[in-house]
């Protein structure tokens, strides 16, 4: 609901929107979203043709520069990521300081904003050639620390890029390649960490997206907004939800697999207790994401012949809700990170790097919008407040309060 207030200040009317609900900060031409119908389009292109045909460096361009590459700008922008996957040295010496039992978010948002400090002419050139450099360094080094983060926390030694390998498969590469036996990229985890990554690709003015453009209106640089992005998306209302889905899912199946129980549990207000992976604040209809996802589920993990007792809890658990007058009447419906850990976990990657996979695929997207931001001269980002607080009153000495 909007309340309008008077400000006190007699500057005029202004509105209290808490958590922006109803309030458009910007126009964009980037994505397109219809939560009604559950409609999202990158750039004018449906979803659904752009997970089942496209590759997420092609994805990303498009976001990034507004139209679907050529071969040849393709074959450019994909060499040119290439030769900048190696990180400096001495961010290893930054990770190296970390505990094992660092969150990879955490390390994830520092390395990122450690860039600032090896490539300083980032921060203050703003030039096209600049600007455009700032971005491959930035989609090339982002899995490179990703990775890096993962072995940090199981004690393992970093493994560098191989650029001879497609993007997805590289970064896999860096995951899972031990010193002691190779590893083989299998196409099939491969194709689904590309599906995975293109359907969290962009979501317009998210909380995480908001943030990048409210801290780039300042003038910050590409890295120090999307250092911060990453940090906004950590939370578990926001892209933390994939780590905790899955973290419940399990609940459920050691507690006996009773769902209903579960969704009992949810209704309660008093329990402070949520589905995780159920509602958002846009889509009231099912999630287009979630759909696709759910269809991926199966197939992926048949392909890989996995057998993830907690899939079946996942989907006995959509039923019960799907059927709950509770979640009928406030259209909760599943959203991108109900079934996306399920398929990350048949991948092999750990609970608590699911949150650095939903970073790599908003990646592009968080730069999309803070180039667009820039290109629209937008003012900075300032919202106004009601002031709620004491009146005036006289400072009363430490001796007599
Ligand atoms: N379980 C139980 N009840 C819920 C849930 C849920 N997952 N989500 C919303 N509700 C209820 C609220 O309690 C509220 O009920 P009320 O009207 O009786 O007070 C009503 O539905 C509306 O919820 P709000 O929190 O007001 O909706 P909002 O748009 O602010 O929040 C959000 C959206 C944060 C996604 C919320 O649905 C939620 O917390 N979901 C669980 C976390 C999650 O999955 N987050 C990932 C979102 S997708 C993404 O970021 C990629």
């Amino acid at each position: 609901a909007i309340d309008i207030a008077p400000l006190r200040d007699k500057s005029g009317y202004i509105t209290l929107d808490y958590g922006f609900k109803n309030t458009g900060s910007t126009k964009s031409a980037i994505t397109f979203l219809d939560g009604e119908e559950g409609i999202l389009r990158y750039r004018g292109y449906p979803i659904e043709q752009l997970a089942e045909k496209s590759s997420f460096l092609e994805v990303a361009y498009l976001l990034i520069y507004g139209e679907l590459p050529s071969q040849a700008e393709l074959d450019q922008f994909t060499n040119t990521i290439k030769s900048h996957t190696l990180v400096h040295e001495d961010i290893r010496k930054i990770l190296d300081g970390f505990p094992a039992n660092a969150h990879p978010m955490g390390v994830l948002s520092s390395l990122v904003c450690s860039l600032t400090a090896f490539y300083p002419e980032s921060i203050t050139d703003r030039s096209k050639e600049q600007v455009d450099l700032n971005i491959v360094r930035l989609l090339a080094k982002m899995p490179t620390f990703a990775a890096w983060a993962f072995k940090n926390s199981m004690g393992h030694p970093v493994n560098y890029p191989k650029n001879k390998l497609d993007y997805c498969s590289n970064f896999l590469h860096m995951m899972f390649s031990l010193p002691v036996e190779g590893y083989e990229v299998d196409p099939v985890v491969s194709d689904a960490l590309n599906k995975l990554l293109i359907l969290h690709a962009d979501h317009e003015q998210n909380c995480s997206t908001s943030t990048v453009r409210v801290v780039g209106s300042s003038k910050a640089s590409l890295y120090s907004s999307v250092s911060a992005g990453i940090n906004a998306l950590w939370g578990p209302l926001h892209g933390g939800a994939n780590q905790e889905v899955i973290e419940q899912l399990d609940a459920i199946k050691a507690d006996g697999g009773n769902t209903q129980k579960w969704v009992e549990k949810a209704k309660d207000k008093n329990s402070g207790f949520r589905l995780m992976g159920f509602g958002h604040r846009v889509y009231k209809n099912f999630d287009p994401r979630a759909k696709i996802i759910k269809g991926a589920c199966d197939q992926i993990l048949n392909k890989l012949g996995v057998n993830d007792p907690v899939l079946n809890i996942a989907k006995e658990l959509e039923e019960a809700a799907l059927n709950d007058p509770y979640f009928i009447e406030r259209k909760l419906y599943p959203n991108v990170d109900f079934y996306s850990g399920i398929i990350y976990r048949a991948l092999g990657i750990p609970t608590d790097m699911f949150t650095v996979m939903f970073a790599l695929g908003r990646l592009p997207g968080w730069i999309a919008q803070w180039k667009e931001m820039n290109e629209q001269k937008e003012p900075i980002s300032r919202p106004r407040q009601i002031y709620v607080g004491a009146t005036l009153r006289d400072y009363v000495d430490v001796t007599k309060r």
